[in-house]
Order: C-alpha cells, then structure tokens, then sequence
C-alpha cells in the first residue's frame, strides 16, 4: 500500500483550503482551485494512458497535476504498488531521497473520491484501508474464493461509507459484517502503518500476473491462471506466444490501452444516443436505457450498460441483430458477440447472471464528437449522432470485419469503450433495469434480502413468492421495492 508508515507519514492538507482562482498548472486552459495541493501520478501499474485520463480529470475539476516529481507536489498518488516501492521508483528515476520526501504518499482512493467531491480530501487511513481489502478481495476473486472475496469487498464498502474518521478499532465497534480477517488487516495498518499480507500480494508474481491478463476483455481467472503456469507473464509476452486467443481475447488484447481508460460521463452519453438512433432505424418506437454506474450517477465507469425494451412484447425479437450487425458494418461496434438464454457465464455465481439476449461488445466512439460536445454544447443530440452514422465509408461486411478492427485499433481517431447491449422483453423490464443497475454489492444483498427475510427469490427477470408459489409482476422499480417491503432506494444510493 502506498502509504508511508505512521511516523513518516505527511499530515495530509487542511480540511479547509481557500480556492484560489488564478490560471496556473502545466494546462493553461484549465483554472487551478486548489493551488496548495500538487499531485504527481505514478505510471507503474496504472500505464500511461490511464495516467493520461485521470490527469486531465483532476486539470478539468481545478487540480494542480505535475507531469514530474518536485517540490510543489504534495500528494504522490499509486495504484496498486507498496509504499516501499514507490519510494524506491522515485529514488531511481528522480534522484529523491527518502529522507528527504516530504510529500503524503496517497492510495488512487483518494484520488478518485477527491474528484468524486470536486475538491482534495484531507488524507484518512479510510483511504489506505479501503484499498488494502479492496486488494484482498481481488486475491480472493483470482483464487476463486466466493465468500473471501465478497467479505473483504463489503468491508472495504463499509469503510467507504462510514461518516466519520476511523483512527482506533474502538471506532469499528458494533459494525457488523466486519469479519474478523478484515478487523485484523484493520488493526495492522492502523497500528504500523502497513499491512504485511497486502504488502505481498503487492509484490506477489501470480497476483500481478493474474491481475493483468484478467483485466483483457475476454479473460477469465482460469484462463488468466493456465497462461501464468504457462510461464507468461506480461501482455507483450502474450502476443508473442502462439497461445490460441478466442475472438473476444483477440480483440481485448488489441484494444487493451483503450479499455483500460475509464469511461466518462459525456462518452456514455453519446454512446446511448448514437445506439437509440441505430435501434429507431429498425425499431422506431424502441427504448433505449443508461443502466450500470452512470444511472447511479457515478462520474466515470469501466463500459456503458444499456437496455433495450419494446412497449409490446415481441416486438424486440430479432432487433440485437439487426443493430449489431449495421453498426459493425457501419464501423461503430469494433467487436461484438451476441449470446443467447443458452451462454454460459465465465462466473461461478449463476443466480447473479440473467438469460438475456446480449451483446458484449466494444464499441468505437469518434473522440471528435467527445472534443466537440466538450468544448460546446452547439448541436443537438440528433444531428451528433447523425454525423456520426453518416458518411462513414460501407465496409464489405464479415469478411472485412477482421480488418475493420485491426485498421481501428490503429486508428487514433476513435476510442474504443466497452458497450454492454442487452434485449429485454418488456414484462421484465422493471427487474433487468433493477438488476443491470447495480452496484453487484448492492445487488447481492438485495438479493440475500429477499431470500432470507422475504423468502423470495429476486432475479434480473423476476420475483418469485416461494410462499404464495407466485411470480409478482411489476411495471417499475419502485413496485418492486413494495413488494420486498422497502422504502425505494434511488439508484445513487446503490453505490455500496
Ligand atoms: N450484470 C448482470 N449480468 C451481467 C453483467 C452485469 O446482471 N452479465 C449487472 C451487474 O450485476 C451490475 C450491473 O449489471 O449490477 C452493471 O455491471 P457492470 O457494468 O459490470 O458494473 P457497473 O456497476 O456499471 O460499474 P462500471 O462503471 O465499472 O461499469
Ligand atoms: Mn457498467
Ligand atoms: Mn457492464
């Protein structure tokens, strides 16, 4: 974990620091609100790209982001490496010494929950503890263990939402479902600063490895799991084996840079406008729904989920074809594979997957049409998107679907996004659009909820009385909540 030990450790800034609205940073074009704060992103383990993304994120919200390591910067922010290694990277390539740093080294969760408030956090062990467990439930889920993994995720939920600083164990007490693996990992880091089972994982190859190749599209742990017994390791490696890569590794491997650069809201925005004028073409009166993180009102996500529904039920049968189909021709969907009620998940928690026709696909967004929306809001909706769906050159279908994706992974004109399709008939809208909202925290506990204390059984398709040996329909989201006996939840409140 990227924090120094305790008594090294720098205080962190004020909670109150005064904006000060002067043009400064290395991006004139972007005004520095919090000039006392300076931040330096560490690239190793977060690559360049996503390095790239996240330093225009924080210019944009007014942060000061140094492209290098100086004087002026007060918080070196990390992804997924020790403290210790951190400051040896910095040593090596900057020449400082560890004596001499007097910068706070910071988890990425500060950084992320410091642009979530639009303004820098004061630096809490809340950060370095969410991550240490958020680290733990990642081994958990590349070892495949279920329970490990959703125990040390609901603890790091748990710190994530408490609303008070936690600087003793005393402060955990009475907090149920903080089992005891986690109070220890808890305990270590409030006391030393560290903890010595996080920090090697950090270190560890297999984590490092698994990490890696699980983070292609494609990718599952066992696959990830016999590549590494197989003595590979980096993605580089990968694609100089003669290992067979199905379709969807191929094209994850090809445009692994991209995917990796989070998604943000104004993407996925005109991603749904842009796949609503597609469905119209063959569907006029279809309906098209933001569902996933951002119809939790997260800023940034890793793809964009949307639903697909008609009014009359039937009407949607064949529809996910005929779209996917003209968008690849059109050059819009870089890859996509549509699977049916019979596709097996990669998972091993069938209750929590649906029978949808869907379509996991990677979507190529024109960065023109971000950088134009971005700088101004001129147009309209409809004529983006139809710039967008017009005058692209017809490609001659399948057998130039191969070089399409080749010749657009090149193509520095497009971004490539993850883009979650998915068809659902309009009897089990409610449920799918409760389902596909999310978060999957959220989503297990409703459903353990409604098992446990309802004894229901709650799907993306249904709600099943066992007692009353009924299905209980609903037209919206809200009638389902009636029927659990909760209060309704909006979706921004489903983040844990
Ligand atoms: N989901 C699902 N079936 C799948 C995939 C996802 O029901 N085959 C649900 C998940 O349970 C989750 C929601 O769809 O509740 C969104 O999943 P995902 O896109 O993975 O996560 P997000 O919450 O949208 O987070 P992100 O912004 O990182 O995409
Ligand atoms: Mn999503
Ligand atoms: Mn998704």
């Amino acid at each position: 974990m990227a924090l120094l030990p305790r008594k090294r450790r720098c205080k962190g800034i004020p909670t109150s620091i005064a904006s000060q609205d002067h043009l400064g940073g290395s991006n004139p074009n972007d005004r520095v609100r919090f000039s006392e704060v300076g931040i330096f992103l560490v690239e190793r383990r977060m690559g360049a790209s996503r390095r790239r993304f996240l330093t225009e994120l924080a210019r944009k919200k007014g942060f000061r982001v140094e492209e290098q390591m100086s004087e002026s910067v007060t918080h070196v922010v990390s992804e997924n490496n020790t403290g210790n290694e951190v400051l040896e990277l910095l040593e090596k390539q900057n020449g400082i010494s560890r004596t001499g740093f007097n910068a706070a080294l910071v988890e990425i969760t500060w950084f992320t929950e410091s642009m979530g408030a639009g303004r820098p956090l004061e630096v809490e062990s809340r950060h370095q503890l969410q991550e240490a467990l958020k680290v733990l439930a990642e081994s958990a889920e590349l070892n495949e263990s279920e329970a490990r993994n959703l125990a040390f995720s609901r603890a790091s939920s748990i710190l994530k939402s408490l609303p008070y600083t936690v600087t003793t164990m005393e402060d955990l007490q009475g907090i149920p479902n903080l089992g005891v693996h986690s109070r220890k990992v808890i305990k270590e880091i409030l006391e030393d600063g560290t903890c010595s089972e996080v920090e090697n994982l950090l270190r560890n190859e297999r984590y490092q490895t698994l990490k890696r190749f699980t983070s292609i599209f494609g990718v599952g742990v066992k696959t990830a799991d016999k590549w590494y017994r197989e003595g590979l390791r980096t993605l580089d490696e990968l694609r100089a084996s003669d290992v067979k890569l199905t379709r969807e590794q191929e094209a994850g491997l090809l445009y692994h840079n991209d995917l990796n650069v989070p998604v943000t809201r104004t993407e996925a925005d005109l991603i749904k406008q842009i796949v609503e004028r597609a469905v119209h073409k063959f569907l006029p009166t279809a309906v098209v729904t933001l569902a996933g993180g951002f119809r939790r009102e997260k800023e940034i996500g890793h793809d964009v989920d949307l639903l697909i529904t008609h009014p009359e039920e039937g009407k949607e049968e064949g529809l996910l074809c005929q779209v996917v189909n003209w968008m690849t021709t059109e050059g819009l969907i870089l890859y996509g594979d549509i699977t049916g009620s019979s596709h097996k998940e990669r998972s091993k928690e069938p209750e929590i997957f649906d029978h949808f026709e869907k379509c996991l696909s990677i979507f190529g967004l024109k960065k023109e049409l971000v950088n134009n929306l971005e700088s101004k809001n001129l147009r309209n909706s409809d004529s983006l998107a139809g710039d967008e769906t017009q005058g692209i050159g017809l490609a001659d279908h399948k057998e130039a679907a191969q070089q399409v994706m080749v010749a657009a992974a090149c193509n520095k004109d497009r971004k490539a996004v993850r883009v979650d399709l998915v068809v659902v008939p309009y009897s089990q809208y409610a449920y799918a659009l409760l389902g596909w909202t999310g978060s999957r925290l959220f989503e297990r506990d409703l459903r353990r909820y409604a098992k446990r204390l309802k004894n229901m059984s709650l799907s993306s398709h249904s709600l099943f009385d066992i007692e009353q040996n009924a299905f209980l329909p609903a037209a919206t989201e809200e009638e389902i909540f009636v029927h659990l006996g909760l209060e309704y939840i909006p979706p921004h409140e489903r983040n844990a």
